[in-house]
């Protein structure tokens, strides 16, 4: 039976319930159409998420593979080998896997699980609130109805494109990390306005920028160069800071640490 031949509710389990897998779950529950079982090895996890959402089952890994029609594996790149292990032994029939694992391939995915319809995934942190960017990329036996209910599960946590398999190390390295970049930025940012006197209204200030900023690039279509330029007259305070950057080559930094996150992606490849 084909994925799209599921009427009523579809059982997807998680293997892994920690940031990622809660916010994912958390998306899907919101659709209504699916049913969520968990499987996790850190106890207090287990109790954590279990009284926080009375609708999410906690089963043993050979009863959630039994049970899911969809199976997100959803632990960190250096448990997943011992995942796989266990899931293929307990694994009777063909079932479709999405993996969200950085680094790791669909071919390595596919050797591991003969008998698993693959789909990969980069999501990021922005799941937590319901807006993600993920990039799916299909394995090979993959069907478009597999893609098609992908997009759907991952719609329910943001905004989800189809790309190729060679492009999601730099998506890692780009959208992937990209929360952690900007958590670091608005940081910086912070701090520095508690040092010029703004104490706890710094925070409000800085984040009230970060969302009017990408808002006025996304809704009034500019480029990011149109909205400096609006900011920046000649001789005021935005360029004085701007300036300052522009001489320490900050850009390049910035395009530095994508490039090493890039390489470090790549590093850890399977
Ligand atoms: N965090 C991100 O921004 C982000 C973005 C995109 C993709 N990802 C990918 O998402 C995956 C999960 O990342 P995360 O940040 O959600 O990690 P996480 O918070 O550490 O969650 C992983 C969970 O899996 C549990 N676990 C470990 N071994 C297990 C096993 N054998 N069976 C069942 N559960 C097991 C861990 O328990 P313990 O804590 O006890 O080990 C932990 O609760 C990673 O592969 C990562 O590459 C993450």
């Amino acid at each position: 039976m084909t994925i799209s031949n599921i009427i009523g509710a579809v059982n997807v389990g998680i293997i892994g319930m920690g940031k990622m897998g809660e916010a994912i779950a958390k998306g899907l529950l919101k659709a209504k159409r699916y049913k969520i079982f968990f499987h996790e090895i850190n106890r207090e996890r287990i109790e954590e998420i279990m009284a926080k959402y009375s609708q999410v089952k906690f089963l043993t890994l050979e009863q959630l593979v039994d049970t899911s029609q969809i199976i997100i594996l959803a632990v960190k790149p250096q448990d997943l080998s011992q995942v796989l292990g266990k899931v293929n032994s307990v694994q009777k029939k063909e079932k479709l896997f999405i993996s969200i694992c950085a680094g790791i391939s669909t071919s390595y995915l596919a050797q591991r699980l003969p008998r698993a319809r693959i789909v990969r995934i980069m999501p990021n942190m922005g799941a937590l609130v319901g807006n993600a960017y993920s990039a799916i990329t299909p394995g090979k036996k993959a069907t478009p109805n597999d893609i098609k209910l992908v997009k759907e599960m991952f719609s329910t946590i943001g905004k989800v494109d189809v790309i190729s398999e060679d492009l999601m190390d730099a998506v890692t390295a780009l959208s992937g990390s990209g929360p952690g970049y900007l958590g670091y930025f608005l940081n910086a940012l912070i701090e520095a306005g508690e040092e010029i006197g703004l104490g706890e209204n710094s925070r409000e200030m800085v984040l009230s920028c970060l969302v009017s900023t990408a808002r006025i690039v996304q809704e009034l279509n500019i480029s990011p160069e149109q909205l400096v330029t609006m900011v920046a007259s000649k001789g005021g305070t935005t360029e004085a800071c701007l300036s300052l950057w522009t001489e320490s080559n900050f850009k390049q930094l910035v395009k530095d640490g994508v490039n090493k996150a890039l390489g470090r992606a790549k590093e850890l490849e399977r």
